[in-house]
């Protein structure tokens, strides 16, 4: 038992008189610990030990003759101070003054008993000492070697501790740079562009070449490191029960899992004769066991900041949800293994002195019971997170996430309770980051609407192309949205399920000055306008909350599968058009750079298609903030219905027309009424409907079957050649933006470096 509760002693005491300590190297403390297994029968035995310890001259005089013997002077009095500062709170003795061992002559102290460190054990046990005595020297080395290690242990854990940060902090360094990088690199191919032709003179060939050497050094990069899978083929795919990240995200994972391995694995000076763990084997459980706790802690609020919605690295960095997802899980996994070896340490240390009634013991104390849940829960919280569970059962791997992890903290926040907050500095954090990112979470919904209760959409589902069409009015939202952004959406129909919330990509957001394209906006609010005046009205207008004809909407589009996109389904089966209060919590989301390549490429499958349509009107503007010349569109869709409908009515009629814009439908299964033939049944025609001239239909082709996606990679990168610039951007199921990602590793090895992948997919 004081085994196991010494280093307890040891951090409260080192941090008491540690200046003093570091100056006298642990001399001073040698000594006192030398003498700790000592009793003397000076003083009154009724009293506690300590006060004894205390108010003993036969035990003060025999730690300062020791002290003299070995230690330097350099901080001596600080830690007396310190000793006697202890006994006055403890005990509210003052300890005998250091001038009592002025009256021993050199010839005393020869005569001084001698304890050999067996010895001065043994009287841990046996009678009081009736004589000053002295530590012989091998047992002083022992002591001293101790202590030493031990601190030097103390202070180890901590800096590896410390390491996890400075190593997330070198990665999102190189995250920044990357990003400026590309900024500046922007900047000066803008303004070399805006001056045509007046820098090439000044340009020499050496700058040229080197120019050449970077990019095809960033090239092989591309090739090797930041756009393929780890493996083989499939990233946004599962494998099994795992999703294995793209190879840059999987390589920074590595390092940082070998960097905890060897942290966890170095630094263990042990010896034969250490006084708190006579055997080399404990020494070892015990520092490992600490260490491994002490990282563990260290990784926790790392854990809570890649793991929350508002996180500013991401910001910084532009790196997105799903890359800081991918690190928490491992952090998290790396932790909880951290945990699971600190209990197991812990719990080997008892049964080593002890059996199960030992351990029962220990188990009432309360940081001990609190540790073993914290790590039993944190196990649990992994085996909850594999990617099935999250997958097929999204909304209650969320719930029991949270609330296990609230135990989780306050069970730990428990465990270090003993060391009178040390630790907390790790548990604060999290805290403080969890509270963060609920209150900006907060402020993002009422951005969005001061009221928040107040934001009635419109949900419209169709049973032909199997989507819900939201439309969420938002004049009172502060934020415009950037393309490619995304909103949570809560709804809130049903309150026993008002938490739950997705995230969708906005599709677009139709402004209020009239001049959106879209007919089908035209037509209702032709027929909202209608039935104020006259009693014909849409069969639902009734249930909608009256909105200004000309406020703006926040347009998404939803594929209903299970949970809260099957509900909004269900909800809107009732009636044809429903007004659905909802919470939206938004925008998220970086705009990727699409606008500064010349050629775009989007491969969309089915609702991908949202991507798309939230960067085609900035990608086509005129106002010269884009370079894009060509824009292709190739997108797999299941329904016929979806594609005619969102070519009618989604995509601006003026996008339609630009001559850089072309589209590709490919449809894979002919849902539509008729029940023909796919082949059959598709005809560009069908677009025309009443709406499109024939300029439209020459950018418009459908076709059967599903795209050939690396086909389309490949004739896309040989239209721009080697030395242009292409942006491939994959949007829909995983099978597809893996074989897009797998096409541009392609197309990147053949000699394109100019190609760009993006990956727009929630990944969790
Ligand atoms: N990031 C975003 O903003 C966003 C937005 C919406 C949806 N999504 C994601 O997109 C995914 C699918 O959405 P959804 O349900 O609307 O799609 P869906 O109806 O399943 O349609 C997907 C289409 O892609 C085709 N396809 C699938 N794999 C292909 C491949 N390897 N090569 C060529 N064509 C392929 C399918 O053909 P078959 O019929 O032959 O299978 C189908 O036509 C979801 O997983 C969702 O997470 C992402
Ligand atoms: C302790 O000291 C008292 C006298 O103060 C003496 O009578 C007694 O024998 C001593 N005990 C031991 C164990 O030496
Ligand atoms: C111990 O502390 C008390 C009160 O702070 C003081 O009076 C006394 O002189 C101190 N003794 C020594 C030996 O420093
Ligand atoms: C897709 O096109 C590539 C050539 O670009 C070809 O090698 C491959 O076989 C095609 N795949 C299918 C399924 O047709």
């Amino acid at each position: 038992m004081r085994h196991l509760l010494w280093p307890l002693l040891l951090f409260v005491h080192t941090r008491h008189v540690a200046a003093a300590v570091r100056r006298g190297g642990h001399c001073f403390d040698a000594c006192d610990l030398t003498l700790t297994y000592l009793d003397f029968n000076d003083t009154d035995r009724a009293l506690s030990k300590k006060s004894r310890t205390c108010q003993s001259a036969l035990h003060a005089t025999s730690l300062y003759l020791c002290i003299d013997e070995h230690c330097v002077e350099d901080g001596r009095e600080e830690w007396l101070d310190g000793v006697n500062g202890t006994c006055q709170n403890a005990a509210g003795i003052s300890i005998p003054p250091w001038t009592i061992i002025d009256t021993f002559t050199p010839e005393d102290r020869a005569h001084v008993r001698r304890l050999k460190a067996e010895e001065g054990m043994w009287y841990s046990r046996g009678p009081p000492l009736n004589e000053v005595v002295l530590p012989d020297d091998d047992f002083f080395d022992r002591a001293f070697k101790t202590l030493e290690f031990a601190f030097f242990e103390i202070d180890t854990h901590w800096l590896y501790g410390i390491a996890m940060y400075y190593f997330w902090a070198a990665v999102i360094t190189i995250g920044i740079c990357w990003r400026l990088a590309f900024l500046i690199q922007e900047i000066r191919h803008r303004n070399f562009q805006r001056i045509p032709g007046d820098d090439l003179e000044l340009e020499d060939v050496n700058g040229r070449k080197g120019a050449q050497v970077t990019l095809r050094a960033y090239g092989l990069l591309k090739r090797y490191i930041l756009v393929p899978a780890t493996f083989g083929y499939r990233c946004a795919q599962n494998i099994g029960w795992c999703t294995i990240p793209p190879r840059v995200q999987s390589l920074t994972i590595f390092a940082f899992v070998i960097l905890n391995l060897i942290l966890c694995c170095i630094s263990y000076p042990v010896f034969a004769g250490n006084l708190y763990w006579p055997l080399v084997s404990t020494q070892l459980w015990r520092y490992v066991s600490d260490r491994t706790g002490v990282i563990a802690l260290a990784n926790f609020p790392l854990i809570w900041l890649f793991g929350t919605r508002n996180n500013v690295l991401m910001w910084l960095t532009g790196w997105g949800f799903g890359t800081y997802n991918s690190f928490h899980r491992w952090v998290a996994r790396v932790a909880t293994v951290q945990a699971v070896v600190h209990s197991v340490g812990y719990t080997e240390m008892v049964f080593e002195r002890g059996n199960w009634s030992l351990f029962m013991k220990y188990l009432r104390k309360h940081y001990f019971w609190n540790g073993e849940i914290a790590t039993v829960l944190m196990c649990a919280i992994c085996a909850c997170s594999v990617y099935g569970l999250r997958r097929c059962h999204y909304e209650i791997f969320l719930v029991t996430h949270i609330f296990l992890s609230i135990i989780v903290l306050l069970t730990t926040f428990y465990h270090v309770e003993i060391f009178n907050g040390e630790w907390n500095i790790f548990i604060w954090p999290c805290l403080a980051i969890w509270i963060l990112d609920r209150a900006l979470r907060l402020l993002r919904i009422l951005a969005f609407n001061r009221i928040i209760w107040n934001t009635y959409a419109t949900a419209t589902y169709d049973s032909t192309s199997n989507i819900v069409r939201l439309k969420v009015p938002c004049e009172q939202n502060l934020v415009r949205p950037q393309p490619g952004a995304y909103y949570y959406i809560y709804v809130l129909n049903d309150l026993l399920f008002a938490h739950q919330n997705h995230p969708f990509t906005l599709a677009y957001m139709s402004s209020n000055d009239g001049a959106d394209s879209t007919d089908g906006i035209h037509i209702s609010r032709h027929c909202r306008a209608d039935s104020t005046t006259s009693s014909v009205s849409s069969e639902s207008s009734s249930l909608l909350r009256p909105t200004s004809p000309r406020s703006p909407t926040l347009t998404f589009l939803i594929r209903p599968y299970d949970g809260l996109t099957s509900r909004l389904r269900r909800i809107c089966t009732s009636a044809s058009r429903t007004s659905v209060r909802v919470l939206v919590e938004g925008p998220y989301g970086a705009q990727q750079p699409l606008h500064t390549f010349p050629s775009v490429l989007f491969i969309a499958g089915g609702t991908g298609i949202a991507v798309a349509l939230s960067y085609l009107p900035s990608l086509l503007r005129e106002d010269g903030e884009s370079e894009v010349v060509d824009v292709h569109l190739v997108w797999a869709v299941r329904e016929q219905a979806l594609w005619k409908q969102v070519l009618q009515t989604d995509i601006p009629s003026m996008v339609l027309r630009d001559d850089r814009f072309r589209v590709t439908v490919h449809v894979t299964k002919d849902v539509d009424d008729g029940g023909k033939d796919a082949d059959d049944a598709i005809d560009s025609s069908h677009i025309a409907d009443r709406r499109y001239d024939q300029e439209v239909i020459g950018h418009v082709e459908a076709k059967g079957g599903r795209p050939n996606v690396s086909a389309a990679v490949e004739d896309a990168a040989q239209e721009v050649g080697r030395a242009g610039r292409l942006a491939v951007v994959a949007c829909g199921p995983a099978q597809m933006a893996d074989e897009a990602r797998r096409a541009c590793v392609g197309v990147l090895g053949a000699g394109y470096t100019g190609v760009e992948y993006f990956e727009e997919s929630f990944k969790w």
